[in-house]
């Protein structure tokens, strides 16, 4: 049976990486008869907010639950404030199909490029497990005494107790199951009631799963550790700002915004989960053929690993590092001047001569 897939390319870089992330599923559904994909395509996003004064259509969720998974490129464009865009429609997805788990993988592919002398493959290969429902971006608080001179804001993090069990629960399995350990994350001496529960939470699960070696670093101690030694983590798990954060620090050493993937899963599955670069609608190069489309390819990757598709995961993975290491056709990002386009063409090639029958 296809996949149905509804494809958001979105804002600014996101229709011209997505393209790419279509053509890639589709080369990989014609060499496998077994794979089947049906795209369709919402032209939800800041152009659709500028028309309708909406990021999606008010029944754009109900019209989302019909589909096995979502493939996003990115959202935001100056003219639209950024919570706006944000709220508006990406955070909206990830809250409304309770995709509690952002995996985000920081891992240095072979060939990429990595700004920390010394550091190789092996010594950064990690996976981000972000909380991604609630916490710090749980999305309420208040604004008393507008523009007034007394005037207050009020930002809530919320931390509950199945939310955070389930995502440090998700790490444990996830590190067992690789045989790894498994970091947390927090920043318990300042935040006295949200990081303190968090750790606590962290101990109670920890003693399920003793067979699972585990650290925890405050996080500014982990922003540092990430860079002076990267091979002390393997599964992390944090919350949802920190690891928003973090991420970005990971992307940063592990070859740049252009390769950073993430997956945001409903891992019961009974909502669709969504698959994204996590870089932004990068409005200064936008409309160039000038970005990068490995982070959504990689994000591809993990869509067809979270179908079962295994082998075409890895064979993707494979084709990525093969464009890293041949080092012809990059984008500028990366040293080199290919279009967009040609990046994606270059990664078809590499699995039609490897894997046609
Ligand atoms: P950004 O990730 O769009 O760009 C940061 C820098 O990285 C820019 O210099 C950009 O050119 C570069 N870059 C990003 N992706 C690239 C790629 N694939 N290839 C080559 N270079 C790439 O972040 P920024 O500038 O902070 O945000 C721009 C807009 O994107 C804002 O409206 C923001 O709200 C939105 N945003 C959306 C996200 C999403 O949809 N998931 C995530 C982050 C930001
Ligand atoms: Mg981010």
């Amino acid at each position: 049976m296809a996949h149905k897939i509804a494809v958001i390319a979105g804002d600014g870089i996101g229709p011209e990486v997505l393209t790419e992330g279509v053509k890639v599923l589709n080369c990989i559904s014609q060499l496998d008869s077994n794979i089947q994909f049906d795209f369709t395509h919402f032209p939800w996003g800041c152009e659709f907010y500028s028309q309708t004064g909406k990021m999606m259509d008010d029944d754009g969720i109900e019209q989302l639950s019909q589909f096995d998974a979502i493939f996003l490129g990115a959202v935001g464009y100056p003219g639209v404030p950024d919570h706006i865009s944000l709220w508006g429609l990406l955070l909206a997805i990830r809250k409304n199909f309770e995709q509690y788990v952002n995996v985000r993988p920081v891992k240095l592919l072979k060939g990429a490029p990595c700004p920390i002398k010394g550091k190789t493959e092996k010594d950064i290969d990690m996976i981000f497990i972000r909380e991604n429902s609630e916490g710090e971006y749980s999305g309420t608080g208040s604004w008393l005494f507008k523009n007034k001179p007394h005037e207050v804001v009020i930002q809530d993090s919320v931390f509950s107790r199945v939310g955070c069990e389930r995502i440090i629960r998700y790490a444990f399995e996830l590190a067992r199951k690789q045989n790894k350990s498994v970091t947390s994350i927090s920043k318990s001496n300042a935040l006295n009631y949200s990081m303190v529960f968090w750790d606590q939470i962290f101990n109670e699960v920890k003693a399920d799963y003793p067979d699972v070696k585990t650290t925890t670093y405050l996080v500014d101690a982990a922003a540092m550790l990430m860079v002076t030694h990267p091979e002390r983590f393997e599964v992390v798990v944090t919350s949802n700002l920190f690891g928003d954060i973090l991420t970005d620090l990971g992307a940063a050493i592990s070859g740049g915004m252009g390769l950073a993937a993430g997956a945001n899963l409903n891992p019961e599955r009974q909502y669709p989960s969504m698959f994204e670069p996590i870089h932004g609608s990068a409005p200064d190069i936008a409309g160039k053929q000038l970005a990068n489309p490995l982070a959504t390819l990689w994000s591809a990757s993990q869509l067809l690993e979270f179908f079962g598709h295994k082998q075409w995961a890895k064979h993707l993975i494979e084709a990525i590092e093969y464009l890293l290491v041949e080092k012809t056709t990059l984008t500028p990002d990366l040293g080199g001047n290919a279009k967009t386009a040609q990046v994606g063409d270059a990664i078809v090639k590499y699995l039609i001569d490897h894997y046609a029958k």
